[in-house]
């Protein structure tokens, strides 16, 4: 028997007993980053929605918290967002976190509740719902102050389209405006919103972003998280480009993406549950289920005329580095073999990797481990792609959906630059300066320690191959 505490991560977030789905209402007050995530404190399975909850200084070492909302009369609780009420707009007192959520029963309907000791607990606001509707799928309420209109806004899932709503005082809502009709994609439900305004690099410009969880539908099957980007006067949001769709992670494991509120100097710091509705209640874990992905910062960057998402991973993640690195240099004509990457891994590491001096038209490797267990991983240079095929990867038989080969659209520039954050049970890559990230989980049956460099049609330079063992300072 497999013991399955092998695929519990380190570094990333997971659940100590139960379920978790989506990152809810997360907002940063004090020096404290709270998360608050879909929980069923009662079994490793979708059910009994409450909010679980756990703080940070560090976006990476969390405490665990007692559950925060829990089922009442109106239903379980759905996935929702938490602002902080600076001005006392609501009346509960200045500084109160409140947070939003959707009440799921037969019907979706939007409550509200706050907390008086900085979001350690919550009360339920005693008018709840605030917002009802005869729309079936109707939830998942993001809330920000937008400050042009001094209201706050709302967005919320509703079908295939998101709403907005506009209030001066978080409990009365008025409808200003859909989104949706004939943009993007639409395989699926759309799920989890978030509006932010992000800084174009290298430019004084903001734009607006429309983050768009869509499930299924996704580029690879099931769940997926994508954007658009354009403008919003406090009312409606204009798509710039109607008839592109853009999506902010090439993996199968990258869902309910949404950003921190209040975060500290303007960062737009987002977290995706790393997981997929195809599979996620049947992963191989046992005791709890799921992790959520490192935490990315979000900034925006422009190629050919269009405006894109850059993601990089949280500098905080650096901290997790061990002084002890291994660093490697090495030209790869065909093959080029190493037999370990370092000593006792545990399977949580980074690899950083560059790559010069290239001529080939496929660059590629394989992680992998002794059982025969691999990751392989390849750019295409002359599709202009970035690949990573999972089928041989380890325990993948739970799910037909599970074996996969997921691809991001790539520029090929001169030097390719890729970092891979790997945890026991998942690969998040970040490739090109931010241009993409893929994130897909893994379960090995023990850690990838090996790794071999193919080139195809020509050779490449590794500059450098950097391995960090990572792990929390205790
Ligand atoms: C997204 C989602 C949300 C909903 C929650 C329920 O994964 O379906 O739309 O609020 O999960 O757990």
């Amino acid at each position: 028997t497999v013991n399955r505490e092998i695929f519990r991560p380190v570094y990333h977030f997971t659940p100590q007993y139960g379920w978790m789905n989506d990152p809810n209402g997360m907002v940063y007050k004090d020096g404290i980053y709270h998360l608050f995530y879909q929980y069923n404190p009662y079994g490793s399975m979708w059910g009994n929605m409450h909010w679980g909850h756990a703080t940070s200084t560090d976006l990476i070492a969390w405490e665990h918290q007692p559950v925060a909302i829990a089922p009442d009369a109106l239903g379980t609780i759905f996935s929702g967002s938490c602002v902080v009420d600076k001005e006392n707009t609501a009346g509960f007192g200045a500084g109160t976190i409140v947070a939003f959520y959707t009440s799921a029963s037969d019907r979706q309907v939007q409550s509200m509740a706050y907390s008086l000791d900085n979001g350690k607990t919550f009360k339920k606001y005693a008018r709840n719902p605030i917002l009802t509707s005869t729309q079936r799928d109707f939830r998942d309420p993001k809330v920000f102050w937008h400050d042009a209109t001094k209201r706050w806004v709302m967005i919320l899932a509703v079908g295939q389209e998101m709403q907005f709503y506009s209030s001066p005082n978080l409990k009365e809502w008025t409808y200003e405006s859909s989104f949706g009709k004939g943009q993007g994609a639409h395989g699926g439900v759309w799920e989890c919103p978030d509006l932010l305004e992000l800084p174009i690099e290298g430019t004084e410009l903001m734009k607006w972003v429309l983050v768009c969880n869509i499930n299924p539908g996704g580029p690879f099957g099931g769940s997926a998280t994508q954007y658009f980007v354009g403008t919003f006067d406090g009312k409606k949001f204009v798509n710039e480009s109607p008839e592109i769709t853009k999506w902010m992670d090439w993996g199968k494991d990258h869902y309910a993406t949404v950003t921190w509120s209040n975060a500290p100097e303007g960062r737009a710091i987002a977290l995706a549950w790393m997981s997929n509705w195809q599979y996620a209640n049947d992963v191989p874990t046992q005791q709890y289920r799921s992790a959520n992905s490192v935490p990315r910062d979000l900034s925006l960057y422009t190629s050919r005329g269009e405006t894109y998402i850059k993601v990089t991973p949280s500098p905080e993640l650096l901290k997790l580095r061990n002084k002890s690195s291994m660093k490697y240099a090495f030209k790869v004509d065909r093959n080029h073999n190493l037999d370990k990457l370092i000593d006792d891994n545990t399977g949580s590491y980074e690899i950083d990797l560059t790559i010069k001096n290239k001529n080939a038209e496929v660059i590629g490797f394989q992680l992998f481990n002794s059982r025969g267990e691999e990751v392989e991983m390849y750019y295409n240079l002359i599709e202009k792609k970035f690949y990573m095929d999972r089928t041989k990867s380890g325990m993948i038989s739970f799910s037909k959906e599970f074996p996969s080969v997921t691809i991001a659209p790539v520029k090929g520039q001169d030097i390719l630059k890729i970092r891979l954050f790997i945890d026991k049970s998942s690969i998040e890559a970040f490739g090109d300066n931010g241009a993409f990230a893929m994130s897909n989980l893994i379960f090995p049956s023990e850690p990838y320690n090996r790794i071999s460099f193919y080139a195809k049609g020509g050779s490449y330079n590794v500059t450098e191959l950097t391995v960090y063992r990572l792990g929390l300072k205790k």
